[in-house]
């Protein structure tokens, strides 16, 4: 995608954003334009220890797969049809779960997302949200899984 796509797309989020008919810019951060543009941490797993596929209020989804050993994410990737602060908040919330612990990671919340990208717009935290909340099902996903196994032989149907 194109940098003045991905500026467009963002601009064009907030349906108030406008003064007289021009339409104004929404404040946004250098790190949520990084990761609009070049969402890191983004792809999918094939046998992932624990999956969640999410759909907010405004339509938009996000999958989160993790893969989890002893109770520790080592690889976190997301996927989402959504916004470009949508693709920046779950960027954030996987390198913020990558190397923890399934109960630290259960803490990342839509605050402390929104923190780590700069702040977002008031009409934007629910990206956030969308985001901390496929975190954390998926990592529910695992530990409703781990607890019986047998239940990952039906993961796929
Ligand atoms: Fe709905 Fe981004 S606009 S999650």
């Amino acid at each position: 995608m194109k940098e003045d796509e991905v500026y467009r797309m963002i601009a064009s989020q907030e349906p108030e954003s406008t003064q007289g008919d021009s339409p104004v810019e929404l404040p946004v951060s250098p790190e949520i334009r990084k990761r609009a543009l070049d969402p890191v941490f983004i792809g999918e797993m094939a046998e992932p220890d624990g999956y969640a596929h999410v759909r907010g209020d405004c339509g938009d989804t996000m999958e989160v797969f993790l893969a989890i050993r002893d109770r520790r994410i080592c690889l976190a990737r997301f996927d989402t049809i959504g916004c470009g602060f949508t693709l920046a908040c779950g960027s954030m919330a996987m390198e913020m779960a990558e190397g923890k612990s399934t109960a630290e990671a259960m803490r990342i919340d839509e605050h402390k997302i929104a923190e780590a990208l700069g702040g977002l717009p008031d009409s934007h935290r629910h990206c956030a949200e969308l985001a901390s909340e496929a975190l954390r099902k998926a990592i529910q996903d695992y530990l409703f899984r781990g607890k019986e196994s047998w239940k990952k032989l039906y993961r796929n149907l």
